[in-house]
Order: C-alpha cells, then sequence, then structure tokens
C-alpha cells in the first residue's frame, strides 16, 4: 500500500470562476488516463467547485437506496455521506451486489478533523487482474459468484427482502478485464456486523453453484491486492472522481477525538455526462 503521488493529483489555485470551465477539461483528462481524479485545492475549500463539477460532469445522479450502509446520511436526493469513520470499509465496486453499479463515484471532503488513518483507498482492477494468479483467474473467468443480500434495515425479514445477484467477478474496462466486485466487501460483512453492530445490512458471497470461498483463495486476492493499492490522505476541498467500473474503493479506519475531530465525506454516484 503506498500513498498517491503528488504527481498524480491535479492541483488548483481557485482563480476564479473563469477557470471552472478550463479546470473541468482537466479534471476528464486526468480521470480517462488514470481511472481516477482527484482535484486538490489549494487555495481554501470551496464547495461550490465541487458543485460545478459534479453538476458539469454528471448525466444524472443514482441513488444508493440498495445499499448495505446503513449508517448514513442523505443531504440531498444525490449527496450523502457515512455518519461514523471508525470503522474499516473493504475495498470493493460501490453497489457490484446490484445489477446496475453506477459508473462514477464523486467524493468531496468537507472536513477532516486531527484524527488519525481515515485514509480512502483505491486498488485499479485492471492490475489485479493481470497480477492474480492464473489458476484463480481460469476459475473468475469461467464462474459467475453470487451476492446474496437483505434489504430489510431491522430484524423483520421475509423472503421478497432477501435478494440475489449473479454475475462475474471480472467486468469490462475500456475492453480490458479488471477485477473489480464486492467479493470482499461480501466476504467480510459477517464480521463486519459482529464487530461493530448497526451499521450494515446482511451481505454474503459464494460461488454461483452455492459452494463457500474457500480462506485460501481470499488470502490470494488480497496478497495481490495490497501492492497495488493507493491511499489518499484527504485535506478539504478534495474532490475525487472514480471510476467505479476500474477502481475499487475502501477505507481506513479513522481514530480520531469524536468531541472534536470531524471527518466528512460526501459522496454522490453518477453516471457520465462526457
Ligand atoms: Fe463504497
Amino acid at each position: 500500500m503506498s500513498e498517491l503521488k503528488p504527481s498524480n493529483i491535479l492541483y488548483y489555485g481557485g482563480d476564479g470562476p473563469a477557470d471552472l470551465a478550463c479546470l473541468q477539461n482537466k479534471l476528464v483528462a486526468h480521470y480517462k488516463a488514470q481511472g481516477y481524479a482527484l482535484l486538490r485545492q489549494q487555495s481554501g475549500a470551496d464547495k461550490s467547485v465541487y458543485d460545478y463539477l459534479s453538476q458539469k460532469l454528471s448525466a444524472r445522479f443514482v441513488s444508493y437506496k440498495n445499499g448495505v450502509h446503513l449508517d448514513r446520511s442523505q443531504y440531498s436526493s444525490t449527496q450523502s455521506t457515512l455518519n461514523r469513520a471508525d470503522y474499516p470499509v473493504p475495498l470493493h465496486g460501490e453497489l457490484f451486489y446490484t445489477p446496475s453499479p453506477p459508473r462514477m463515484l464523486w467524493f468531496y471532503c468537507e472536513a477532516y478533523g486531527e484524527g488519525v488513518g481515515g485514509e480512502t483507498l483505491l486498488t485499479d482492477g485492471v492490475a489485479v487482474y493481470h497480477a492474480l494468479p492464473g489458476e484463480l483467474v481460469k476459475r473468475f473467468d469461467q464462474q459467475p459468484i453470487c451476492y446474496r443480500r437483505d434489504t430489510s434495515a431491522g430484524s423483520i425479514k421475509d423472503d421478497e427482502s432477501v435478494l440475489e445477484h449473479t454475475c462475474s467477478a471480472v467486468t469490462s474496462y475500456d475492453g480490458e478485464p479488471a477485477f473489480v466486485n464486492s467479493l470482499l466487501l461480501a466476504y467480510e460483512t459477517e464480521v463486519m456486523r459482529r464487530k461493530y453492530p448497526g451499521f450494515m445490512r446482511e451481505l454474503g458471497v459464494r460461488w454461483a453453484s452455492g459452494r463457500k470461498f474457500e480462506r485460501s483463495d481470499i488470502r490470494a486476492i488480497k496478497r495481490v491486492i495490497e501492492p497495488l493499492t493507493v491511499t489518499i490522505a484527504w485535506q478539504p476541498g478534495d474532490i475525487l472522481l472514480v471510476d467505479n467500473y476500474r477502481f475499487m474503493h475502501g477505507r481506513n479506519r479513522y481514530l480520531g477525538n469524536e468531541s472534536t475531530d470531524q471527518r466528512r465525506l460526501l459522496t454522490a454516484l453518477a453516471e457520465p455526462a462526457f
């Protein structure tokens, strides 16, 4: 795991509204070249820059209503945030356990506090696919996986609240195979729910045949993913745009003093307008 290099960041001095159109083009160029784009505002956090770019570059926003994270505040129909940052979020493609995952993810850092950790993680699914052991890739190429999630928020369950979604763990990015999915998130949900109760709905994953995943397969995936993952140490005003079909994302646990520290990231799911 390594920190994102400054050369991969787009810096913005905040020279006024006239520059925003130019900034929009630069952001798209970074996004297309890297599969993500991080814009760092150097003259203070200005949320209107985020509002401008996210509106201009999104054809439509997608709701998170089918997601498994319960600990989420909705700021508007399109923007939400996880309320607590003191638990980790395993790497995942957003909503890949549903039939239509969104193409793009927006993040805006409103506040970061003075705590430790809380970095967002990004992992290139194309690189992971090529680095996975050949035998494992073959199995993922040949066999779909099946997610099973409970859509009810509380303990009341009925058959209609449990949904299954079967798909490949390998997606296509620009014609190239990419290992982008919610496998690790789903595999670890049970443990997460025990350790951090009340934050997540039930979510499980198996091979489509019904067979459970071997621990050794999960370990092999994690071994490959670790060195390919970059971390983003947020600064207030940072804007991140991620191609959800190429990069998986996650979060390190943030440890702060809750009376003074506040890590607040707005997120939105969208389809591109470019
Ligand atoms: Fe996510």
